[in-house]
């Protein structure tokens, strides 16, 4: 079936969400439309078009004049650790910076932390994400920084996401402490060998201090050398060369581009690399928001995320990212949730996922409100009615009745 055309069978096993007020698909064509209907089939969108249109179903959702769009994907997030550091959150909102060294504390209670710890933590924030809409997230290791550690993480992580990431480089653990070389090499070596059969993407905190240029071309170069895809943590706490070395790794994203020299900017647009921008960061941290205006400007695709991790930026909530991206990045309302969305699909290569077209999995939000941009309008406020995965209502409660 196309995008209009009424097909006057009811599809088995099919649903018709009628009445949608907005409908977003991130489809070139029809980005947005007004008294729209969705038909679900096989866990697949069959059909997109005007409500008057839509064809027969075996189950009839009215959507009451509300919103829908896709599923956020969110592509950058931490998950499997133990512990928590809101006191280290609160002395830096009385003034102290943020520090690299701070992940170390995360990393000693992930390490002392029982496999049945650490899965019971995993799976209740993805239900958290799931309840805010969430239906694709990537997943980092990076908290355990030992052979064994590591691969229980990104073991862990891919139980619940192919977008698993091996983060090994993300600090110098205290037993390679002055001798980074050492730890780079068990990173490209062991640690890489047990946790590439479960990780989909490999990672580096590219960051003056933490890994410099040559060693994390080293660890992406080894994990595309065992088939890896990669991505990379670049210029979070100042400039320095990681979207370089993104760019010469064939990375599918570059995240955080807080502190981005034009050259770094030609770099993003002409490689290509997705533009990540993690505002739940720099709203944790203190730090200047990421110039969205200047990377959507120049032509760059930007892709939003929460980072969810317990240092930095402890949200999970992708409507939280999308406000501080409207209010305070100059994106606007269509540009910020076209990144929580289709831009996300972008930084994880997923044409599956992150929009609407006929034949996208059926991973779809309805808001409890008219339009997309009650999400910044309405900030703080939960307005997830329901949450489709696949076709399958995940999440939220909606009334189907039977088509007749
Ligand atoms: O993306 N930058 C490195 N990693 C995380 C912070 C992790 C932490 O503080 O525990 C980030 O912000
Ligand atoms: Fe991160």
């Amino acid at each position: 079936m196309t995008v209009g055309q009424a097909c006057p069978v009811a599809i088995p096993g099919s649903t018709l969400i009628t009445q949608i007020g907005e409908l977003v698909t991130n489809e070139a064509e029809r980005p947005l439309m007004t008294d729209a209907a969705l038909v679900i089939e096989d866990g697949a969108v069959a059909w997109t078009g005007p409500a008057g249109q839509a064809p027969a179903a075996d189950s009839v959702v009215d959507a009451e004049g509300r919103a829908v769009l896709p599923g956020f994907v969110d592509s950058h997030a931490h998950l499997v650790f133990a512990g928590e550091r809101s006191a280290e959150f609160a002395a830096r909102m009385a003034g102290r910076p943020y520090q690299a060294g701070g992940i170390l504390t995360t990393v000693a209670a992930t390490r002392a932390a029982s496999d049945h710890t650490l899965r019971a933590n995993l799976r209740r924030l993805a239900a958290e994400m799931l309840g805010q809409g969430t239906t694709t997230f990537e997943c980092k290791s990076g908290y355990g920084l030992t052979v064994a550690d590591e691969a229980r993480a990104v073991a862990l992580a891919a139980e619940l996401t192919p977008e698993a990431t091996y983060l090994g480089a993300h600090v110098v653990p205290p037993e390679f402490a002055g001798d980074v070389p050492g730890y780079v090499d068990l990173v490209c070596g062991p640690m890489l060998d047990a946790c590439a059969p479960y990780a989909r993407w490999v990672d580096v905190f590219c960051e003056d201090g933490v890994f410099g240029a040559d060693e994390a071309a080293a660890v992406l170069a080894a994990g595309r050398a065992r088939g890896l895809g990669a991505r990379i943590h670049a210029n979070q706490l100042g400039p320095g060369p990681g979207i370089r070395v993104a760019a010469q790794a064939g990375a599918a994203s570059a995240d955080h581009c807080t502190y981005l020299t034009d050259a770094d900017l030609d770099t993003i647009v002409s490689a290509p690399l997705v533009a990540t921008l993690l505002p739940g960061a720099e709203f944790g941290t203190r730090h200047p928001y990421p110039d969205a205006r200047r990377l959507l400007d120049a032509g760059a695709t930007v892709a939003l995320a929460t980072d969810c991790n317990p240092g930095s930026s402890f949200t999970s909530s992708m409507a939280f990212c999308i406000a501080l991206a409207v209010r305070d990045m100059r994106m606007t309302t269509q540009e910020a949730v076209w990144a929580a969305t289709a831009g996300g699909a972008r930084a994880l290569r997923r044409t599956d996922v992150g929009h609407l077209g006929v034949g996208a999995r059926a991973d779809l939000i309805l808001l409890d409100a008219p339009s997309h941009a009650y999400l910044a309008y309405r900030p703080g406020v939960p307005q997830i009615a329901a949450v489709w995965q696949s076709g399958h209502l995940a999440a939220g409660t909606v009334s189907a009745g039977t088509a007749s």
